[in-house]
């Protein structure tokens, strides 16, 4: 029996519009949905299954690697998976020609296209899961840093600690729910008041210098 190659399909930052059409064909195609309920739920017509990272492999793995030879499998991830998704655990575990990977729009790229900037002179950091231990330096380190969180933390909590870390002249740019109707890109100086900079919601900051305009 030939084997299936495992798709892992990035999702782009949510809304629909921003799912590419290969996508959305391999979807179509595929036996059964792997991903958070966020993203298999919009095709509810197909078998699917949650992500469970316990033990080792973790589960979702070991039932990608039981399945992968009598089903196809699409792995479902937000915005595109070469940035901080499943992909990372999954690829330790498949050869490269056992899967392949459908691109999606990055929800870094979509906060610079709302920014209308270009932004081949970011530096990607995440702190999804992680402490804020390190950020000072990054920051420091670099005029432009498009950071990822997680709901864990507010851009006010973000602000005070670099503050504390002796950060003062930067700008931050809270890029919320991208895509969504309830998008909101807000830009905050480093005092980071205001409602939306409590918000711990799905956001990416920009943190650069202070612009004149
Ligand atoms: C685990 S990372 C995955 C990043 C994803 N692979 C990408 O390319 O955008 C999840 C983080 O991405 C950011 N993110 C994803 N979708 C977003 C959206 N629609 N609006 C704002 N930030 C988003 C948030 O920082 C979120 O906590």
């Amino acid at each position: 029996m030939p084997v299936e190659k495992v798709c892992v399909v990035g999702m782009g930052p949510g809304a629909e519009d921003y799912l590419i059409p290969l996508a959305r064909k391999k979807i179509e195609e595929a036996d059964v949905l792997v991903g958070s309920p966020r993203l298999t739920g919009l095709f509810p017509g197909k078998e699917a299954r949650g992500l469970d990272f316990s033990g080792e492999p973790p589960t979702t793995v070991s039932y990608i690697l039981e399945n992968r030879q009598r089903k196809r499998i699409a792995v479902l991830v937000s915005g595109d998976p070469g940035l901080y998704s499943f992909l990372g655990v999954l690829a330790r575990y498949l050869r490269p020609e056992e899967y392949e990977i459908v691109p999606g729009i990055s929800s870094v790229q979509l906060a610079f296209a709302r920014l209308k900037e270009s932004w081949e002179d970011a530096f990607i950091h995440s702190v999804h899961g992680r402490k804020l231990d390190g950020l000072i330096e990054v920051v420091k380190q670099h005029p432009k840093v498009a950071l990822l969180t997680d709901g864990r933390l507010s851009p006010r909590e973000i602000a005070l600690y670099l503050r504390a870390g002796g950060i003062e002249d930067r700008e931050m740019v809270v890029c919320s729910d991208l895509s969504y109707p309830g998008e909101r890109v807000t830009r905050l100086d480093m005092e980071a008041a205001g409602p939306q900079a409590e918000d711990k919601g799905n956001y990416v900051m920009i943190i650069r210098g202070k612009r004149s305009c």
